[in-house]
């Protein structure tokens, strides 16, 4: 018995995650498992009503689980940033989910933007680095007026390098910073390269070196030590900016990419859309050795909620990358196969050309799971 915990959140969340359940249900009945299911009711909602997101105890009692499968946040009348930080990038952190995994894989039947691409042109991973870099956190405004030691560090840098007048020309402005660690770096790359063997031993990093030289030039370095421990996988640099050309130009060119937090926050909802949109992409945030947590990498999209229309195969196939996790390889495996024959009968949802409702959809893939 598997105990699982379930944060289905706001506007299609909860639509999205009950059909996941009915199929990892399903799975179970099939191999041979049961899930028990423990809901928390974090999100929007409840924010608003009490001003809480998550809290210490429910981060405390989550750590008792391997895996949470995790809907999605976001509302309207609250604040960009305030659900996101305070509860998804809060488990994130509080767990060291220090691998986002992203796998780009345009399944059977389902129609890319691009051209003369097919499913064995479009099929690689995207190891996304999940704890650090922009996403730190450390930053501020700096209002005129104020004179707060670290803000003046920043001003006064700023200045001396442009020679400008800080109490004039300098006098507002921002600052967010990058933090890159060897520790961090190494333990994502290693992952990365881990993964790379047990595919087609290609791996590309992708940066900005040649301009962030002081954070991606430590990952350079880093990536260079730790592919000395993988002679036999092949490796390269490419910078982010070209990597978005190639997504699109060359997808084939791809097997294993490992990139820091904030790159690979843009270039998965790209390759989001090169394998058939955001209703097909699914991710896994993952710490090896505590707790980890599966989710589509869409958002709440408030304007469908309550009507049963939303896409849930990106939820489902997170819910298989899920029973992947717990060693279920071959459970998770099926409900793949089963994803791509819904697919093929075009029993989806109508964005995907289908006429069937979120749950039809969960229960049509439970179903072809139970048919073997
Ligand atoms: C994602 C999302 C999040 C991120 C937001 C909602 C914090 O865009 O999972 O890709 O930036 O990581
Ligand atoms: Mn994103």
């Amino acid at each position: 018995m598997y105990k699982v915990a379930c944060l289905p959140g706001d506007g299609i969340g909860p639509e999205i995650i009950s059909a996941g359940r009915k199929v990892l249900d399903a799975a179970g009945e099939r191999f041979g498992f049961d899930i028990e299911w423990d809901e928390y009711d974090v999100g929007a909602e409840r924010y608003i009503s009490t001003g809480q997101l998550i809290s210490e105890d429910e981060l405390k009692e989550l750590s008792n689980y391997r895996a949470i499968y995790f809907g999605a946040i976001g509302d309207d009348r609250v604040t960009p940033g305030v659900l996101e930080k305070g509860i998804l990038l809060a488990v994130r952190f509080y767990f060291d989910q220090y691998i986002n995994l992203r796998p780009v894989k345009l399944l059977k039947g389902v129609e890319t933007p691009l051209a003369n691409k097919k499913p064995e042109d479009i099929d690689f991973v995207v190891v996304r680095e999940n704890t650090e870099d922009f996403y730190v956190g450390i930053g501020s405004r700096v209002k005129s007026g104020v004179t707060k030691n670290e803000l003046k560090v920043v001003r006064d840098l700023y200045s001396v390098k442009f020679g400008l007048d800080v109490e004039t020309d300098a006098d507002e402005l921002a600052y967010q910073i990058g933090v890159l660690s060897k520790k961090g770096s190494e333990r994502v790359i290693r992952y990365a390269f881990d993964l790379a063997e047990k595919r087609s031993k290609k791996l590309a990093s992708v940066d900005k070196a040649n301009v962030l030289t002081d954070v991606y030039g430590l990952w350079r370095e880093v990536f260079n030590d730790v592919s000395k421990n993988y002679p036999d996988v092949s490796t390269e640099f490419n910078f982010v900016d070209a990597v978005t050309m190639w997504f699109v130009k060359n997808p084939e060119w791809y097997d294993v990419l490992v990139t820091p937090n904030m790159f690979g926050d843009i270039i998965t909802d790209l390759g989001a859309m090169i394998q058939g949109g955001l209703g097909l992409a699914p991710g896994g945030n993952i710490n090896p050795d505590g707790t980890s947590m599966f989710e589509p990498i869409h958002g709440s999209a408030p304007k469908y909620k309550g009507k049963n229309i939303a896409n849930p195969l990106a939820t489902i196939w997170a819910g298989s990358m899920l029973l992947d996790h717990l060693g279920e390889n071959e459970a998770a495996a099926a409900v793949l196969s089963s994803i791509e024959h819904s697919i093929e009968e075009r029993a989806v949802t109508r964005d995907m050309k289908g006429n069937l409702k979120t749950s039809d959809v969960g229960e049509w893939i439970a179903e072809d799971l139970l048919k073997g």
